[in-house]
Order: C-alpha cells, then sequence, then structure tokens
C-alpha cells in the first residue's frame, strides 16, 4: 500500500506570516491517518518553517539544490545545506527550472543523485507541454524524462523516488488535466518501472500537478495510479491545502 503524499510547492511565493499560518492550522487538525504532507517554501523561510511545524504533520521540502556538496556557485544551495534544515523532500526537473534555467536532463539526474547522496528524497517532476501533447508525442516526452535519470540509477536507489507528473500546459492556467488523461500518463510511468522490478513499480509514489485545488483533488487522487498531489497556487491558501489533504484518505 503506498502512502499518499500531498506537496505543497510555494515557488517564489509566500512570508513569514504563512508560514506561521500553516504552522498554526495543521496543529491538531484532522488529517487522514496514513498521509505525508510536506510544505517546499522558498529557501529562506526554512528555518522558520522547520520550527514552525515542529509538532505538526507537515515536513519540509526544498524546490530544488544544486548538484554539488559545496563550491564556488554562487546563489546556490546543496542537499547537505538543505538536510541541515529538518529538508526530506526535494523537487528536481521541475518545468520551471527545464525552462527557465535551462535544466536538461542531464543537469536533472545530477540534482537526483545529489539529493539521493544528501539522503533527501528526490520528486522527479516530468511533463510535456502543449505544442507536445497536440503532436501525440505525451508518452514519448515523458517517458524520455523518467528514463533519462530511472536507468542510470543503481536498483537500490530507484525505489527512493518520488515521480510528479506535470503536464505543462495545467501548471498555473486553472486548465487541469482530467482525471482519465492524468491517469492515463501515470499508469506509463507505473509500467515504465515495472520494466526494472514489477516490486519498484507497485511500490513507487506518483503524484499529480498542475491546477490541483479542493474541487478537484478528490477525482483525481482517486485514480489507481496518482498517490498524491503537487500543488501550487492552492498551497498558498491553508483552507484550501488543508482541503485537498482531506481528500487524500
Ligand atoms: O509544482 C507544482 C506546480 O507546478 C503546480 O502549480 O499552480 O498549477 O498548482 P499549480
Amino acid at each position: 500500500m503506498r502512502t499518499p503524499l500531498i506537496a505543497g510547492n510555494w515557488k517564489m511565493n509566500g512570508s513569514a506570516s504563512l508560514v506561521e499560518d500553516f504552522g498554526h492550522a495543521f496543529t491538531d487538525t484532522a488529517l487522514p491517518a496514513s498521509l505525508d504532507v510536506l510544505i517546499l517554501p522558498p529557501f529562506p523561510y526554512l528555518d522558520a518553517a522547520r520550527r514552525a511545524f515542529d509538532g505538526t504533520p507537515l515536513k519540509l521540502g526544498a524546490q530544488t539544490l544544486n548538484p554539488l556538496h559545496s563550491g564556488a556557485r554562487t546563489g546556490e544551495v546543496s542537499g547537505r545545506m538543505l538536510k541541515e534544515f529538518g529538508v526530506e523532500y526535494a523537487l528536481v526537473g521541475h518545468s520551471e527550472r527545464r525552462q527557465l534555467y535551462r535544466e536538461n536532463d542531464e543537469a536533472v539526474h545530477d540534482r537526483l543523485l545529489a539529493a539521493l547522496s544528501a539522503d533527501i528524497t528526490p520528486i522527479l517532476c516530468v511533463g510535456e507541454t502543449l505544442e507536445e501533447r497536440d503532436a501525440g508525442r505525451t508518452m514519448e516526452v515523458v517517458l524520455r524524462q523518467v528514463g533519462h535519470v530511472m536507468a542510470r540509477l543503481e536498483p537500490e536507489q530507484r525505489p527512493r523516488v518520488v515521480i510528479a507528473y506535470e503536464p505543462v500546459w495545467a501548471i498555473g492556467t486553472g486548465r487541469t488535466a482530467t482525471a482519465e488523461q492524468a491517469q492515463q500518463v501515470m499508469a506509463a510511468i507505473r509500467e515504465y518501472q515495472a520494466s526494472f522490478d514489477r516490486d519498484l513499480a507497485s511500490g513507487m509514489r506518483l503524484l499529480y500537478g498542475g491546477s490541483m485545488n479542493a474541487n478537484n483533488a478528490a477525482e483525481l487522487l482517486s485514480q489507481p495510479d496518482i498517490d498524491g498531489g503537487l500543488v501550487g497556487g492552492a498551497s498558498l491558501k491553508v483552507d484550501d491545502f488543508l482541503a485537498i489533504c482531506q481528500s487524500a484518505g
């Protein structure tokens, strides 16, 4: 049985007061018994979040990391540093980093290895553009992005990876993939894992991201191969994010 996972990616948003609001809201709140919930705030809020989330179910994640342990990389943050702040998960390959910071599949692979070596669970983000979907290339693009990383990991590394399917055309647009569209891609991603190991395929957590909100979360999360959500805009509203978490039971 896979433990559901709901992750809130704040991107370059939020505030110290929002961190406090989440800490208060998730104290003594009723959540499904078996659920992992995490917030991925901008780096400056990590320490405040670790303190505010202490005693709540909220775990901490990072939105990216540098592949190096340390060094001359102005403005960057390493997995070792994130671990010191209690970070347990990290996104790698988010479409905004692929597009805006030109992180190609190789750069994503390097960052995923860095997360693993820092004992941080990587959330590998994959997804096609609208142009690629309209050209019928969704599975080709998604499985290329997944395969470029998974095929090069050691067998013992693969089960430590979470994969998030985020169709680029659904991110921040309010245009959510239908449950059927999302399930079709997730099933293909899971079937690809089976080419390595059946147990890997059945145990891997697959998340959907792309305009998930309090109204559509329950239908998406009811799909057999969707184990959780990677939530952007709706994770900045305490009540909406709580509602999504409560849908995950
Ligand atoms: O990483 C999650 C994000 O890309 C989804 O954003 O605003 O469409 O939920 P949003």
